[in-house]
């Protein structure tokens, strides 16, 4: 049996240490917001927080979650979390959706540690999350507008 906080509630896990956090978060503990894509760490559509620090869930044991503090999509309350949804909503970002969880989560951990970040900054940071609708040039936009509280 593992315990952590799932978006700020306690949360028990029965599941195997080894099994994948993303399992637990979408199987066992029912939030659906956070995707499977690749399930090897290439793709970032699983992307939580686990003690603030985007991490791909498809590859991280539920044991690693032990006593920590995990955020999904569906918790994200930070002021960057948010000045990104707006941001998100203001460019109409998403095409079909099915990677913006993953998009959103690791661009509020890259605006949580560099909160004016340069285009450089940007693309190594969300070099890693793919979108096949290739939706880049927008979410770029709502990072920088994000950033700059609207501005984009
Ligand atoms: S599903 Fe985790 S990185 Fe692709
Ligand atoms: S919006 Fe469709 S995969 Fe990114």
């Amino acid at each position: 049996m593992i315990e952590f906080q799932l978006n700020g509630q306690a949360v028990t896990s029965e599941s195997e240490d080894d099994t994948p956090l993303l399992w637990v978060i979408r199987d066992e503990l029912k939030l659906k917001g956070t995707k499977f894509g690749c399930g090897i760490a290439m793709c970032g559509v699983c992307t939580v927080h686990v003690d603030g620090v985007a991490m791909r869930s498809c590859i991280t044991p539920v044991s690693v979650a032990a006593g920590k503090s995990i955020t999904t999509i569906e918790g994200l309350e930070s002021a960057a979390g948010k000045a990104l949804m707006k941001a998100w909503v203001d460019e109409q970002v998403p095409q079909c959706g099915y990677c913006q969880p993953g998009q959103i989560m690791q661009a509020a951990n890259l605006l949580a540690n560099t909160p004016n970040p340069t285009d450089e900054e940007i693309t190594t940071a969300m070099n890693g999350v793919l979108c096949r609708c290739m939706a880049y040039p927008r979410i770029r936009k709502a990072i920088k507008a994000a950033a700059s509280g609207g501005e984009a």
